[in-house]
């Protein structure tokens, strides 16, 4: 049975009143991974012509958690960033992707850039959904077509990334 967007933002909605923690987030990897794998949900929401490269398809009015599209036509990414204050998760829906988790060795001072390393690289499949808790460093690379559900913990329109460079 199709998974529509009204249901993935209702089921998240109960799945972090009920756990706000890192477990809950966790439980909502879960949900992201049912609509990557809906073909119906994926073919509706994750349209080139509204999600290039991101398009919010819901915003929670009490959470303040959005539910967003994006498209990348071509390649892009790589550079290492956090979300401020806000956590994430990236589901996968088309486009296998290489995502490098990084380690902070500096942290970042007055206008200095907290320096960071590589610690774990790793490739996103389509259907897979990974948490990035508040603070956690990653850079995804695209190298092809590709279509992602993410949910910001807060609409990153008002939020400011962290000054972050590679060591
Ligand atoms: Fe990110």
């Amino acid at each position: 049975m199709a998974y529509t967007l009204e249901q993935l933002s209702g089921d998240i909605r109960a799945t972090l009143t009920a756990d706000s923690g890192d477990a809950g987030k966790r439980a909502v990897c879960t949900l992201v991974s049912r609509a990557l794998l809906d073909r119906a949900f994926v073919a509706t929401h994750l349209r080139e012509e509204d999600c290039k490269p991101r398009k919010v398809l819901y915003e929670d009015p009490a959470l303040g958690f959005c539910v967003c599209g994006h498209v990348y036509q071509k390649p892009s990414g790589g550079a290492p960033h956090d979300h401020g204050s806000s956590w994430a998760i990236y589901g996968l829906a088309e486009g296998d992707t290489e995502m490098t988790d990084w380690t902070i060795t500096t942290p970042g001072t007055g206008d200095a850039p907290a320096l960071v390393v590589p610690e774990r690289h790793y490739v996103m499949k389509p259907g897979d959904a990974h948490y990035y808790a508040v603070g956690a460093v990653h850079s995804p690379k695209f190298t092809t077509l590709t279509r992602l559900i993410r949910i910001e913990g807060a609409n990153l329109d008002r939020i400011k990334r962290s000054n972050i460079k590679a060591a």
